[in-house]
């Protein structure tokens, strides 16, 4: 039997009544009222419900803790150690564009630490849980990273940089210097759901740059959970303060990490 804590089980109940609403949307994709937030960066009338409910559900169960939320930034809770980072739609794009591959992604960060996590694929009705120590599950299954040693055989996912993001040419040798060694890249374009996807196991490993603390913060600790690392560029811990994120299994996160650090010019990590 799945021992939950009560505030992980308020993240689960937080994320199924938000999607309700996300599912209903998602329906009705074309007729969503929607409002340019940048090149390429789109926020929907879901994106705001989402993260309404989000926070009425977490602030009502932990009225004391803070926030970060993708749509209403951070704001500060009376409890100064805990925070809720959130991430109403993680996959924007693919929603507005009917696509059915994005998710509601909540953190939950103690000290700077992220302890909790949950991701929910609403469409899928997957929904992956983390909490630091305890194991990471998707739904009532216990996940671990694949066991998969070869680069050569490994399935890597990454993000894209696009219109108004920078690190084009960067990202161009790095996937150079990857797809040249391994079984295959993909670009699902939910960053939440990739590393919930290293967590079960599904692909070897991702990276990605210029991602926001929301993207990965309920991943990281899913992928460590489940047995694999995490880490920025330069092999460290940086992720949610410089936006790099390289995850993978325990046996490829360190090639990886190389091979990225090759292409991008960067001192590779010490071993
Ligand atoms: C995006 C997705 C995408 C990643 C981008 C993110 P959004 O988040 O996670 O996979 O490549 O870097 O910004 O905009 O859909 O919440
Ligand atoms: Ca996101």
């Amino acid at each position: 039997m799945i021992v939950r804590s009560a505030t992980l089980n308020v993240m689960m109940n937080a994320a199924r009544k938000a999607a309700r609403g996300l599912v209903r949307d998602f329906g009705e994709v074309e007729q969503l009222q929607v409002s340019l937030k940048g090149p390429s960066d789109f926020v929907s009338s879901a994106d705001l419900k989402t993260e309404k409910v989000l926070r009425q559900e977490l602030a009502k169960a932990r009225p004391a803790f803070g926030f970060l939320m993708e749509e209403g930034g951070a704001v500060a809770g009376s409890d100064s150690s805990h925070r809720w980072i959130i991430d109403p739609i993680d996959g924007t794009t693919n929603f507005l564009h009917g696509i059915p591959h994005f998710a509601i992604s909540i953190g939950l960060e103690r000290d700077g630490e992220v302890i909790a996590g949950v991701i929910y694929d609403p469409i899928h009705d997957e929904l992956f849980h983390a909490e630091k120590g305890a194991g990471v599950f998707l739904n009532e299954r216990r996940l671990r990273v694949s066991a998969r040693r070869k680069v050569d055989e490994a399935v890597f996912a990454t993000g894209i940089p696009f219109k108004g993001r920078e690190g084009h040419k960067e990202f161009l040798d790095c996937a150079q210097a990857v797809m040249a060694n391994c079984a295959g890249i993909r670009r699902f374009g939910s960053a939440a759901l990739d590393l919930a996807y290293v967590a079960a196991g599904r692909y070897e490993g991702y990276w990605e740059t210029g991602i926001k603390p929301w993207d990965i913060a309920a991943g990281i600790v899913m992928v460590r959970e489940a047995g694999g690392w995490v880490t920025d560029l330069d092999g460290r811990n940086g992720m949610l303060n410089n936006g790099e994120v390289v995850a993978g299994n325990d046996h490829l996160h360190k090639p990886l990490l190389k091979l990225l650090q090759q292409a991008s010019g960067r001192t590779p990590a010490a071993d």
